[in-house]
């Protein structure tokens, strides 16, 4: 019987040229972003705003702490106030409707569909009900709904998009880069993401405005001059008073770590695509039993995950399933648990919200499994594990 033994979260180590850059910052000692030796030394966090703007094929970057902390700072930058809705995705994971709650508002949940995306008519009746100025879009496990419909969606209500890109580094929609379509977008490089620095994340915008007020609440004291992916100087006169300081900064050590890996994440892009379609390949020699959701065919996706559904399950099945799966080395996560494990991603775990059952979501999540793809598996070891999923799955009857 054959038996996976790789780890599901190890990630790579990191590249040899960042550990250089990290060791040099180090030995400089000027780890706080604005700490530079004088006013024309560009600091590692500033230039990787400016390198991060770039890739991103926008105007101005913000890197700060973490992906969650960066959409709290999006939904204060818009100005989202306490009590009001915002809409969001009914499966997404806690930081989402955690940053929601950060800022005392209120999440409306939308249902998701069989693909893993948003339900475009389920949100046409919550924005209509909810009368929320804003969707806070998590392009979940990167799957890219179809942008173009929901752009136009949006637009004929007026709703404003902020999106959480913190699964879709590196992907397109219609070659756009995904994060360029809302007023402001965020991404996260926590460790499990598309590039690593432990903790930390980066908010996004062409918008003056909100990217000056987002430099402000970050706790950039008065040196937002600094930034060299920002908003001119004159954004900042009005706000810079009326704006508080919330500080969630991004430091040089982590910067250092990322400007490497960001280099390297377009061929990334496409380990993580082999290693997703050896997977998908097996899976998919299950017959119609295994069912994976259907990509658009205009979006270019970034799998740092597998998921699939076998519908056909009954508990009992499901319940064996997973233990062959763990006793041969598979560890996969069932979004199906009453309890939560681990990270949660039902919306009924989150009670702090308010409930209104949304049956189409949960359908979806009770015969759903979800497996990371780290790149240090070989396109051989996803094949594998593709086997022996489909060889487990063929012996329950
Ligand atoms: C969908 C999604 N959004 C946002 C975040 C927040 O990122 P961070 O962990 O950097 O706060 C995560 C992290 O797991 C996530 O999975």
């Amino acid at each position: 019987m054959r038996i996976f033994e790789g780890n599901f979260t190890q990630q790579e180590a990191i590249p040899q040229d960042a550990i250089d850059a990290a060791v040099a910052v180090l030995k400089g000692g000027r780890l706080h972003r604005y700490n530079v030796a004088s006013v024309d030394e560009m600091s590692e966090t500033a230039a990787l705003e400016v390198e991060f703007a770039r890739y991103q094929e926008q105007r101005f970057c913000l890197a700060c702490a973490s992906g969650g902390y960066a959409l709290q700072l999006a939904m204060r930058a818009f100005g989202i106030e306490s009590g009001e809705a915002v809409l969001t995705n009914a499966f997404t994971l806690s930081p989402v409707p955690g940053a929601i709650a950060a800022v005392s508002a209120r999440s409306v949940l939308v249902e998701c569909t069989e693909d893993l995306v948003l339900d475009l008519e389920h949100l046409k009746q919550q924005i209509i009900t909810s009368k929320a100025r804003l969707l806070l879009l998590s392009h979940m496990r990167g799957h890219i709904v179809d942008m173009e419909k929901l752009c136009a969606l949006l637009q004929e209500h007026n709703v404003a998009l902020i999106e959480d890109c913190a699964h879709t580094m590196g992907a397109t929609f219609n070659a756009r880069k995904s994060g360029s379509h809302g007023v402001m977008s965020c991404f996260s490089t926590q460790t499990y993401k598309h590039i690593n620095s432990g903790e930390g994340g980066f908010l996004t915008s062409d918008n003056d405005e909100m990217m000056a007020r987002a430099i402000v609440l970050s706790g950039s004291y008065m040196l937002y001059e600094r930034h060299l992916a920002a908003p001119t100087p004159e954004h900042f006169k009005e706000i810079k008073l009326h704006t508080p300081n919330c500080s969630g900064r991004m430091d040089n050590l982590r910067a250092a770590i990322l400007r490497p890996q960001l280099r390297l994440l377009d061929i990334n892009a496409r380990h993580w695509n082999e290693r997703y379609n050896a997977l998908a390949g097996q899976l998919a020699h299950a017959g119609n039993t295994i069912i994976l959701p259907k990509r658009h065919p205009l979006a270019y996706e970034v799998p740092s995950s597998i998921q699939f559904s076998i519908p056909r399950f009954t508990d009992e099945q499901n319940q064996h399933f997973l233990q062959q799966c763990s006793d041969r080395g598979i560890e996969l996560k069932w979004f199906g648990a009453d309890q939560p494990k681990a990270y949660t991603s039902r919306y009924d775990s989150w009670q702090y919200l308010e409930h209104t059952p949304l049956p189409q979501t949960d359908a979806v999540l009770r015969r759903l499994y979800d497996c990371r793809l780290p790149l240090t598996f070989s396109v051989a070891d996803c094949s594998l594990i593709g086997e022996i999923i489909v060889e487990i799955e063929t012996n329950i009857t």
